[in-house]
């Protein structure tokens, strides 16, 4: 009787010590997280967690990648109460590829810092992406991988995603790489899609890859890799519908934005095109490639192009593809942009027998460098009309006769209609 008593005020009290542990060990980090309470996102969780809950570590030498997968199953078993908000509070995680779920938001602390692990085994290689198929042997999952998702936010108060892609670049160029390199953020198959506030630097290759996704907000995103990487390209929306960017700031050494449908066969029978997509408001710097590129997989060169189209995709990655399966590609509009520093305007190519038409392009200066190429604006193919461009576009795209402003669909896309609810941190 006694002695069972004894254990019970022992239990107790280490309980006690628990907690008092717990509050003290939490009370710096919620101060920190104070003055990042409130931020917008697609819907607002029930469920709070930071991720030293589960034991993280940030000392940016060991591997989180352990906790964040666990402490993401943990959160997932909230999905259908009402959700969970994973905070990543300030410190440097060290981690390699984990997953995410739904009815889930991963927010990222501006002192925060989640840095890729350069150790290999810490990537899963997964089967190529159906759109592009036996191409290639299979690809690395991304840093923040997702798949058959629905309602994900990736936000933070502008908390970095570092990539430390340099030995992947390194290994790329050498020729050494087994598999496609990871990207930063690659989410599949998935429905409601916010990415907001953050910083994404040095990713091992492509940044953001939404792929066979649709309702995507992607908007104040800066993304930042040296130009001498290798194919960092920014945002690649991939068979794709209903998808804003917005709001951000791209330094890159490839496309800022890409928008893709997969690569000839595999892309044509899995029959997914980039649909409803609205770009606005993007400041991009890339001197070796587009602004906003509409094409796919072109084998390298120098680009520097603001407008860039192809239809021709320079390379295959198997043969076998068809010739004969043309996309209809039309009612491309651009209008109100600034280029600066361009030694090229646009390289314009539609598909012979399948003319990309209906190109619409007003109020667009661009600036040349000191040394531009002699011919401009490079156009096969493709039909439209321009007005108040500089300098002006090629023949097959004249300046019409009155000033016009390029249309933008009267109508709104419906993702532009999503009202963002004001979430909370403290919960
Ligand atoms: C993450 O998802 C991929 C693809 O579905 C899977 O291969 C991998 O095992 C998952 N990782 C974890 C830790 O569950
Ligand atoms: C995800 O959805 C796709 C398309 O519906 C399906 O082919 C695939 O098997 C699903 N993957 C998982 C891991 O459920
Ligand atoms: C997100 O970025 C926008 C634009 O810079 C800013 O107005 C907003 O306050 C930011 N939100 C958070 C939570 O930091
Ligand atoms: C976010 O951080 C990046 C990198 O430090 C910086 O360039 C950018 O201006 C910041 N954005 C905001 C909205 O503070
Ligand atoms: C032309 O584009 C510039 C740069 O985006 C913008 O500031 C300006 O308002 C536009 N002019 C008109 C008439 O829309
Ligand atoms: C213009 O681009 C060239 C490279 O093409 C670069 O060397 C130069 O610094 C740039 N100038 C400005 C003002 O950005
Ligand atoms: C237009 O682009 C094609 C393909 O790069 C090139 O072969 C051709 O020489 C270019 N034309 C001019 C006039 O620059």
């Amino acid at each position: 009787m006694d002695s069972s008593r004894k254990s019970h005020a022992i239990v107790a009290v280490v309980l006690l010590g628990l907690l008092c542990l717990t509050v003290v060990d939490c009370r710096p980090c919620h101060q920190q997280l104070q003055d990042a309470l409130d931020f917008p996102a697609l819907n607002c969780r029930k469920h709070s967690a930071v991720l030293t809950d589960f034991g993280g570590v940030g000392d940016g030498k060991t591997s989180n990648t352990k906790v964040f997968n666990d402490a993401i199953a943990k959160l997932s078993e909230k999905a259908k109460d009402g959700g969970a908000q994973l905070i990543v509070p300030p410190g440097k995680w060290l981690t390699g590829s984990f997953n995410l779920t739904s009815h889930f938001t991963l927010f990222i602390h501006r002192d925060a810092v989640i840095l890729a692990s350069q150790d290999e085994s810490e990537w899963p290689v997964l089967p190529p992406l159906p759109s592009y198929g036996e191409g290639s042997a299979g690809r690395y999952g991304s840093l923040i991988y997702g798949a058959n998702l629905t309602d994900v936010v990736i936000t933070g108060n502008n908390g970095t995603i570092n990539g430390q892609g340099e030995p992947w670049w390194k290994k790329f160029k050498d020729g050494k790489m087994e598999y496609t390199r990871p990207c930063l953020i690659e989410i599949v198959f998935s429905d409601q899609i916010q990415l907001s506030n953050l910083t994404l630097i040095n990713s091992p290759s492509w940044n953001v890859h939404p792929t066979y996704s649709r309702n995507i907000i992607i908007q104040d995103i800066t993304i930042l890799a040296p130009f001498d990487s290798e194919n960092t390209d920014g945002i690649n929306p991939d068979s794709c519908t209903n998808t804003l960017i917005q709001d951000s700031f791209i330094v890159s050494s490839d496309d800022c934005v890409a928008v893709k449908s997969g690569i000839d066969q595999y892309g044509i029978r899995f029959n997914m095109p980039t649909q409803h997509l609205l770009i606005r408001r993007l400041t991009c710097i890339s001197p070796r490639s587009a602004g906003i590129a509409l094409g796919s997989e072109m084998s390298g060169g120098i680009k520097d192009y603001v407008f860039w189209i192809t239809g021709d995709y320079g390379s295959h990655p198997n043969p076998g593809w068809d010739p004969k399966a043309l996309p209809e590609i039309k009612g491309i509009n651009y209008r109100d942009m600034v280029a600066e520093n361009v030694t090229y305007s646009a390289r314009l190519d539609g598909i012979e027998n399948d003319p990309f038409t209906a190109i619409c392009i007003s109020n667009v200066t661009i600036s040349l460098t000191e040394k531009p190429k002699e011919v401009q604006w490079n156009c096969t193919d493709v039909a439209g009309v321009t007005s108040r461009v500089t300098p002006p576009a090629c023949s097959a795209l004249p300046a019409s006769e009155k000033e016009i402003d390029c249309p933008f669909p009267e109508d709104k896309l419906p993702i532009e209609e999503v009202k963002l609810k004001t979430c909370s941190l403290a919960n």
